[in-house]
């Protein structure tokens, strides 16, 4: 069985629907035929500033929108990144073997300081991708499901896994992204060539899981879509109609080509209704389950701590052999 990996960072009170469309539910779909290994990678939250009074708490939302979600910790390795602390150990092994420029060129730090202003940028968040290459070395994981927007980072891990292997000799398993070709990009209701995410999203264009329901529905509704009248699948030429596309194809099952058959006629009215009927369909229960799992904090608790003790077993063996490699003097 490969190894999948994969996480999201506990950076909000809730997860979107572009982390849950772009990732989770393709892990929920991995764990069954590969050994899965999915963790919060709580560390990450720190690279812009946080606020450490919701930091924790933020930790254990996420561990339980993982599990309603259909992350299962009896069939996978489930586990918060700070818990592991080699993690943080082989990262700063990677850090020495990055280039300066190389880490410059990442799209999402380069966007970050855009917005944040170059003296607001950390250390953290310029070795952020770095320690994501930890995060997935450390297990040797082959695949690793995520959205488009981590597409770069995947490429600098496998980079980063080569240039190790060929200076110290063989050590990491080089990794694949598995970003599926539709729906690894979810954009902004209200803004649809832009991504959504936390940060940048307009309150009107972000899906928050957690939102009350109605609300999300409601955004659905005014989804700011073409002025045309076909319902087309053409990113290019309608952003918004093409996303709304995305999301049902994603929460429906159904094929892109299929959708377009059965909408062939209909106006652009009739499928943002029955969107915002599938998203609601999919929060509902969805919402109800994360507040359950969150009433009893110490069970998370508890199938946390199992996981880090099952994830330490790994991070520890492969940190072991790192260090051996690079020459570090081992104590007696
Ligand atoms: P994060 O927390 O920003 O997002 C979690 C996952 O959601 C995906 N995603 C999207 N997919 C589709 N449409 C969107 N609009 C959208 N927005 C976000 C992301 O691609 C991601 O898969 N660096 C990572 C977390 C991380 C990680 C790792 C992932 C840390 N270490 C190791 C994999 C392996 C991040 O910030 O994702």
């Amino acid at each position: 069985r490969s190894r999948v990996l994969s996480g999201a960072q506990p950076s909000a009170d809730s997860l979107h629907l572009g982390n849950y469309i772009g990732a989770v539910r393709n892990w929920v779909r991995m764990q069954d035929d590969h050994d899965a290994i999915y963790f919060i990678p709580d560390l990450h939250a720190m690279t812009v500033e946080h606020d450490p009074a919701t930091l924790a708490d933020r930790t254990r939302r996420t561990v339980a929108q993982y599990i309603a979600g259909g992350v299962d910790p009896d069939r996978c390795t489930l586990f918060v990144q700070s818990h592991v602390p080699e993690h943080a150990e082989l990262a700063w092994v990677l850090n020495c073997i990055t280039g300066f420029g190389e880490a410059s060129r990442m799209t999402q730090f380069k966007d970050k300081t855009a917005r944040y202003g170059v003296d607001a940028a950390t250390l953290g968040l310029f070795a952020y991708p770095t320690l994501m290459a930890a995060d997935i070395l450390l297990y040797q994981a082959s695949r690793v499901p995520v959205g488009e927007d981590q597409r770069q980072h995947i490429e600098l891990t496998r980079n980063l896994a080569q240039r190790f292997n060929t200076r110290f000799g063989e050590t990491f398993v080089v990794p694949e992204g598995f970003i599926p070709p539709v729906s690894a990009k979810i954009y902004d209701l209200a803004n649809p060539t832009a991504k959504m995410s936390k940060s940048t999203a307009s309150p009107a264009g972000l899906i928050n899981l957690l939102d009350e329901p109605k609300v999300t529905a409601k955004k659905i509704r005014s989804a700011v879509t073409d002025n045309g009248t076909v319902i087309r699948f053409d990113p290019e030429h309608q952003p918004g109609i093409s996303n709304l596309l995305s999301i049902h194809s994603a929460l429906s099952g159904r094929g892109l080509d299929e959708l377009e058959q059965d909408y062939a006629g209909r106006m652009y009215g009739r499928l943002k209704v029955d969107v915002a009927d599938l998203v609601t369909a999919f929060v509902v229960p969805f919402r109800e389950r994360t507040e359950e799992l969150l009433a009893d904090p110490a069970e998370l608790d508890a199938i946390l701590a199992r996981g880090a003790d099952k994830a330490r077993v790994i991070a520890g063996e492969t940190l072991a052999a790192v260090y051996d490699r690079v020459g570090l003097l081992r104590p007696a």
